[in-house]
C-alpha cells in the first residue's frame, strides 16, 4: 500500500492566510525548519496507479499539481489516476476541495450518510455532475471496496466507523450540549490492502479515546491521528481563538487526557500526527514539543510524506 500526505496541517494551513504567530511567521519567510504545509487529505493506492482520496482540500489544486502520480495520464486528453474520494467528515478543510474535482470526470464519492446528506443539502456541490460523480453512501463499520466510477475495483478494503467528534463548524445548533453531533459525524477509517493483508487507519479528527477505539487501534501498524494542537488552550492562550480543542471535537496532543497519554496504552508499530494546526509547536522542528512527541514514538507528517506499508 502508498500512502502519501498530500496535506499535513488542519483547517487553514500553514501559515493560515490571516495568521502570524512564530510558526506562520517562520513558515512565510521560507524557514526549513518549519516549513509550509497545505490543508488536510492523503491519496492511498494499492498498485501505485489507481488512487483513493481521503478528504479533499481547499488546496487540492495546489496538492494535485505536487503530485506527479496524479496527474492524467499522457496521451488522454481528460483522465486522473484518481478513482475515488472518501470523507471522514464535512468540514469545510475535508470538502472544498471537492468543487475543483468537477469538469466531466467520473469518480466515486464516499462517506457517511450523514457526511453525504450535507453535500446534498448544499447546492453548490451539484457541480458535481451526476452523471460522472457517483456518491455512494456507506455503512457504518461495514467494510467495502471502492469502486470507480464505473463500478470497477481498485483494490483496496476500507472501512469507515465512527469517532467521537462533533458537527461541521458551519452546521453547529448552539442550543443542543453536543452542537448537535449524530453518529456519522466524524468517522476514523481503516485501510486495508487484501494483497497484503496490511492495514492501516487514518483519523484526523478525534475528540477521546474510548475503550472500543483503544481496543480497535490495538496491534495497527500505522495509526494516523488528529494532532490539531499540542495543548488544549493553546489558541486561547495566544488570543487567536476563544476556542480549547475539546470545544472543537479534537483531542490535544498532551494532557492527561490527551493522544500522547491515550496511545501510552495502545500497541501500534507507527505512530503519525496529522491535521496539524498553525498554533501547534511540533511543526517546528526545533521546538521542544516536537522533541517531546519524538520521544514519545510519534512522527510529525508532513506534505509530501510517503508511507510504503
Ligand atoms: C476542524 O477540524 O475543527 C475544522 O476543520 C474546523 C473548521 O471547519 O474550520
Ligand atoms: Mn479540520
Amino acid at each position: 500500500m502508498h500512502i502519501r500526505v498530500l496535506g499535513a496541517a488542519a483547517g487553514g494551513g500553514l501559515p493560515q492566510w490571516n495568521a502570524n504567530g512564530p510558526y506562520n511567521e517562520r513558515a512565510r519567510d521560507g524557514d526549513r525548519t518549519c516549513p509550509a504545509q497545505t490543508q488536510s487529505s492523503i491519496a492511498v493506492s494499492a498498485d501505485g496507479e489507481q488512487w483513493v482520496l481521503f478528504n479533499a482540500s481547499p488546496d487540492i489544486r495546489q496538492q494535485l499539481n505536487q503530485t506527479p502520480a496524479l496527474w492524467p495520464q499522457a496521451g488522454q486528453r481528460r483522465h486522473t489516476p484518481i478513482r475515488a474520494v472518501i470523507l471522514t467528515n464535512a468540514d469545510v478543510d475535508h470538502i472544498a476541495g471537492l468543487l475543483t474535482l468537477r469538469e466531466r470526470q467520473g469518480y466515486s464519492l464516499y462517506g457517511s450518510s450523514r457526511v453525504l446528506d450535507v453535500l446534498a443539502g448544499n447546492s453548490v456541490f451539484n457541480v458535481l455532475n451526476p452523471d460522472f460523480v457517483a456518491r455512494r453512501p456507506t455503512t457504518l463499520n461495514v467494510p467495502f471496496e471502492p469502486v470507480d466510477e464505473a463500478g470497477k475495483g481498485i483494490g483496496l478494503l476500507v472501512r469507515l466507523f465512527p469517532v467521537p467528534g462533533k458537527v461541521a463548524l458551519f452546521l453547529e445548533d448552539e442550543s443542543s450540549e453536543n452542537f448537535g453531533t449524530t453518529e456519522g459525524d466524524t468517522v476514523g477509517v481503516e485501510i486495508m490492502d487484501p494483497a497484503t493483508n496490511k492495514t492501516a487507519y487514518y483519523i484526523p479528527g478525534c475528540a477521546a479515546m474510548p475503550p472500543e477505539l483503544a481496543d480497535r487501534l490495538n496491534g495497527a501498524r500505522l495509526v494516523m491521528f488528529d494532532g490539531t494542537l499540542f495543548s488544549d488552550d493553546e489558541m486561547v492562550k495566544g488570543k487567536e481563538s476563544p476556542k480549547t480543542g475539546a470545544r472543537m471535537g479534537h483531542m490535544s496532543i498532551s494532557g492527561p487526557d490527551g493522544t500522547m497519554a491515550a496511545f501510552e496504552l495502545i500497541d501500534v508499530q507507527r505512530k503519525v500526527l496529522i491535521h496539524i494546526n498553525n498554533t501547534n509547536p511540533v511543526l517546528a522542528h526545533d521546538s521542544d514539543e516536537r522533541a517531546i512527541v519524538e520521544r514519545a514514538g510519534w512522527e510529525v507528517a508532513f506534505d509530501g510524506m510517503e508511507i510504503a506499508l
